[in-house]
């Protein structure tokens, strides 16, 4: 390794997920933050953006105890708080680590029907450097994993994981060679009426060539952080499973397939709710208490973020009551990273 230690990657990673902390995913793309206010009915501008995660990164509590890191778009990353903080700065000071998303997005897969490849990799060492000298000391690179049927054969195809998991690796190792922690997010989404069998297989595969691509691209597992899915049915399965039983597939993917040097699985919700989010994490660090080899957090955005944008609804005069929202589920996912949460403490 070049200018960075393996010590120092290893001790971010570990301060990533260190005692029910865990990461705020606010790094949503253009497209993506545009849904996400078309659905408060705002204009996506600049200063909307920048007010929004303002009020995120300025909620006291919620980031100085309950979120370790940030994990910030590239417009966000060069961003600052309405008296002038950059919000990486803003987030150092309360002990809480600015991360950034590195990808540049999902694009179709070629000689594929309906499967995609993450790109972003041309420039990257240089765009990482950059980002370093910005404070960031985490990424993220996300590949997408489908499951079904594309009309020619189902999917995924060994085509597309082949194709994904070695960008990871490619990433990671560009990641580490900067001094950046790698999270490794392989998404297996939850689209489709599969059931969580299907779900598990897929995973699991996804999980083994994904070791093997970060082992031959000499990726230190010490200093990476894991963000996948859970193992659930698709949403449009006619069968959902309990909580117990998520917990109990989810733990089993991963002790076949994550080796025991990764500090932290961070999970992405992925389209669940914020309750189910926060209860199936909660699940699982109470059934597995003291036997699991890595903690087990979160990584969330919806799942974080639903309430407090839905009483933010782009007016300064309700940052106190976003900001509420906002800090009550960073204080929830902590207390289930932890297997301490309880129903009754939503209020
Ligand atoms: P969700 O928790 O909303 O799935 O977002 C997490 C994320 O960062 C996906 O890349």
């Amino acid at each position: 390794m070049s200018r960075h230690s393996l010590n120092s990657l290893a001790d971010i990673a570990h301060k990533m997920v260190v005692d029910g902390r865990g990461i705020l995913a606010a790094d949503e793309s253009l497209g993506t933050i545009k849904k996400r206010f078309d659905s408060i009915g705002i204009e996506s501008t600049e200063e909307h953006r920048r007010a929004y995660r303002d009020m995120l990164f300025t909620a006291g509590e919620a980031v100085s105890k309950y979120i370790s890191g940030v994990i910030l778009f590239d417009e966000t990353i060069h961003q600052s708080t309405e008296n002038g903080t950059p919000f990486p700065e803003q987030l150092t000071r309360q002990d809480c680590l600015p991360g950034i998303k590195v990808d540049r997005g999902a694009k179709p897969l070629a000689l594929a029907t309906t499967e995609t490849i993450t790109e972003g990799l041309d420039g990257l060492r240089d765009r990482l450097n950059g980002y370093y000298d910005k404070g960031a000391r985490f990424a993220k690179w996300r590949a997408v994993i489908h499951i079904g049927h594309d009309g020619r054969s189902s999917i995924p195809t060994h085509q597309a994981l082949r194709a994904n998991m070695h960008a990871l690796g490619r990433y990671a190792a560009l990641c580490q060679e900067a001094g950046i922690v790698p999270i490794v997010e392989p998404e297996v989404l939850m689209d489709g009426d599969h059931d969580m069998a299907r779900c598990f297989g897929v995973t699991a595969r996804v999980l083994d060539l994904l070791y093997r691509e970060l082992f031959e691209q000499r990726v230190a597992l010490e200093g990476t952080i894991l963000k996948p899915n859970m193992i659930v049915a698709g949403k449009g399965a006619s069968e959902q499973p309990s909580t117990e039983m998520i917990a109990e597939a989810t733990v089993k993917c991963f002790r076949q397939t994550v080796p025991a040097a990764v500090p932290g699985i961070v999970f992405l919700s992925g389209g669940q709710s914020e309750l189910e989010a926060t209860r199936n994490l909660n699940t699982m660090n109470r059934m597995y208490a003291g036997e699991m080899p890595w903690k087990l957090s979160f990584s969330y955005g919806r799942a974080l973020q639903a309430s407090a944008l839905a009483a933010w609804g782009g007016k300064p005069e309700n940052v106190p009551a976003a900001q509420k929202a906002f800090t009550h589920r960073a204080r929830m996912n902590y207390l289930a990273a932890r297997g301490e949460w309880d129903e009754a403490q939503e209020g």
